[in-house]
């Protein structure tokens, strides 16, 4: 079967992603990079921003919480020293924004669209900062402004990555899609909190946001649930761990996957979930993604 997948007007070889945040640039692993359908960026942002204090990451037995941030070495930088190496990878390479007000945003897909990137993911989900981030991402009227906004200055594909806090995503992924955007992408990280033990938080951005494992059966749900809802195409992201977890979120009506926490525990771990997901096709003769996405509402 033909395992690409096309979002807005970008082809990708396959459907998994390496996750925004998870994966570095893609530039620490190029022979598992070269093989996924991309990767993500970090996210960027005008400014160079050095993040939150340490420490940053606090495990528990579900998955981990993180508070970096957003920290990134700002938009003008990446153009000039990441995104030159990062087109040498043979993937496609999508380049997760995020701003403070929703014009940033609009000069970010300016000043990108200049540039070889395949791809934006405009990220309105982040909980780690104060300002915007997931704050944005809770307000359909934002959402719908700022893909707007995106949509009228870049001609790449635009990916809405929205949040999952406090917000039923069914109606901000109704906003980005009637703004213009080519697909959504659900869910970032949950509101956290760790405690030291002595009362006193964990992490010295206070707040994180949690990933990994914990996060799959809700992850699942908003995907079931945002697929219901729109016709732009989701892409699955939440504690997806193994090819099994990947098959799960196409099930649930995902048309791609991206693979984030994994990644840092194994950084072979989107090739894994490829390797298994073309092996799980070539063994049930599926003659394409369509026999698998959504199938969990056909049969119900
Ligand atoms: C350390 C870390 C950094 C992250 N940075 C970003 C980021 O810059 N932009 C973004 O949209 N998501 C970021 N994320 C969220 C991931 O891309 C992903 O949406 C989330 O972790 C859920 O997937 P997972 O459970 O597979 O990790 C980050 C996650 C982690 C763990």
């Amino acid at each position: 079967m033909n395992p690409q997948v096309t979002i807005g007007r970008t082809t990708f070889a396959n459907p998994v992603l390496a996750a925004s945040g998870t994966f570095e640039f893609g530039l620490k692993f190029p022979s598992v990079a070269n093989r996924l359908g991309g990767v993500v960026s970090k996210a960027i942002t005008l400014q160079p921003r050095a993040g939150n204090a340490p420490p940053r990451i606090c495990e528990f037995p579900g998955g981990i919480l993180n508070s970096v941030g957003l920290e990134n070495p700002g938009v003008e930088e990446f153009c000039a020293e990441v995104l030159p190496r990062t087109r040498k990878l043979k993937c496609r390479v999508v380049v997760n924004i995020a701003g403070f007000t929703v014009e940033e945003y609009g000069e970010l897909a300016a000043r990108l669209d200049s540039e070889s990137v395949d791809a934006l993911e405009v990220n309105v989900s982040c909980p780690n900062v104060k300002e915007g981030g997931a704050l944005f991402g809770q307000q359909p009227r934002v959402v719908e402004a700022i893909t707007a906004l995106v949509r009228s200055r870049t001609a790449r594909t635009v990916i809405v990555k929205l949040t999952a806090n406090f917000v039923d995503p069914a109606e901000t992924a109704k906003a980005a899609e009637a703004a213009g955007a080519d697909a959504v992408t659900i869910i970032n990280t949950l509101f956290g909190l760790a405690l030291d033990g002595n009362g006193r938080p964990f992490l010295g951005g206070r707040n994180g946001g949690i990933s990994g494992p914990a996060l799959k059966p809700f992850a699942l749900f908003c995907v079931d649930r945002v697929a219901a809802a729109v016709k732009i195409p989701v892409i699955g992201c939440g504690g997806m761990m193994d090819a099994g977890d990947a098959l799960d979120f196409l099930s649930a009506g995902a048309r791609m996957v991206q693979v984030g926490t994994a990644s840092l525990v194994n950084p072979e771990a989107a090739l894994d979930v490829w390797t298994g997901l073309r092996e799980y096709c070539r063994k049930h003769r599926a003659a394409g993604w369509d026999e698998i996405v959504g199938r969990t509402r056909r049969q119900a």
